[in-house]
């Protein structure tokens, strides 16, 4: 993007002290959002949320020192977008994994301060030819992304052509830990999940979810939120959600980390993605007209 391009950006929908769009890494256009609740950073890349801090607290998501910041390529760490399919294509494994809008820029369409003095900014996207040969669907995403006492992200899917259509994703967050040693997650105890690692195996969780070797698990009939403990950094980190019914998490441990370009070989000991999701068994099926909205609010606070 251009200076003048993002000129014209921050005089329609900058917001004085609050909201501005700046050249990020890569050259890629992000906004940049503060207020008395914290910051966070947005990519137009991918509607992609690429980092949130409350105030006085260090960073929540985790973003990769090997991420890499070019056009068509997916962003490591943050919240990438994943839709309209998630993971691998079901019928079809050339397409790109976790769909295609997490890595084709979105728009800007508005800007607003709520009135508890949080900060919103909305992105869209929809089908244009390139996606139409992937996906045959016409569509509209709207990704509401609000800095207030939580990061509340909302990703609104519309079908805004004339046939019905299913589709999965995820807001596939990145969280950032001290140690893999020193967390549990709750909040999916007894729950059933599928292990990816075990060729999708259908298990039962039970208690707190630890993190000791690879973890790839689609949690299912999972409404409730997710609390990530954090004894190293003494920080809790709370994930409510609606509009999901699926949880995924994900740590790829020491070779899966090591084959990834774009991922320390290291850094798998500090971070954990507990992704809010529709997946598996949680297909949203779209009649003409209709719309689906998966929302993710990630609170942290410190755990005395
Ligand atoms: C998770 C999947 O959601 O995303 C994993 O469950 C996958 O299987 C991971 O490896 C990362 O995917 P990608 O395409 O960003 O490397």
């Amino acid at each position: 993007m251009n200076a003048s391009e993002l000129a014209t950006l921050n005089q329609t929908y900058g917001i004085q002290d609050q909201l501005a769009f700046k050249e990020g890494l890569g050259g890629l256009a992000i906004a940049a959002m503060q207020n008395d609740y914290g910051e966070a950073t947005v990519a137009l890349h991918g509607g992609h949320v690429l980092s949130f801090r409350p105030r006085g607290q260090a960073p929540v998501l985790w973003l990769s020192r090997h991420a890499r910041f070019e056009a068509g390529r997916a962003i490591r760490g943050g919240i990438p977008v994943c839709w309209p399919w998630f993971a691998d294509h079901p019928a079809d494994s050339t397409k790109p994994a976790h769909g295609f809008v997490r890595t084709a820029v979105w728009s800007v369409v508005s800007s607003e301060t709520s009135t508890d003095g949080g900060t919103r900014l909305t992105l869209t996207i929809a089908e244009r030819e390139a996606t139409k040969e992937l996906w045959p669907h016409r569509f509209r995403l709207t990704l509401d992304v609000t800095l207030a006492d939580a990061l509340q992200v909302k990703l609104t899917a519309t079908n805004t052509g004339a046939q019905p259509f299913t589709c999965t994703g995820a807001l596939h967050s990145y969280f950032s830990i001290s140690s893999v040693a020193d967390v549990r997650i709750t909040g999916l105890d007894g729950c059933d999940y599928l292990d990816k690692v075990e060729q999708y195996r259908r298990k039962v969780q039970q208690g707190a979810v630890t993190i000791k070797n690879e973890i790839d698990r689609i949690y299912l009939d999972t409404t409730g939120a997710c609390v990530i403990e954090d004894s190293g950094m003494r920080r809790r980190i709370a994930i409510a959600k609606n509009g999901s019914r699926t949880t995924v998490v994900w740590n790829p441990w020491i070779e899966k980390a090591a084959a990834m370009k774009d991922f320390g070989d290291d850094e798998y000991q500090t971070m954990v993605c507990v992704e809010t999701a529709n997946a598996a068994e949680d297909v949203v099926a779209l009649a003409p007209g209709e719309s689906h909205t998966v929302e993710a609010d990630i609170r942290s606070e410190a755990w005395v």
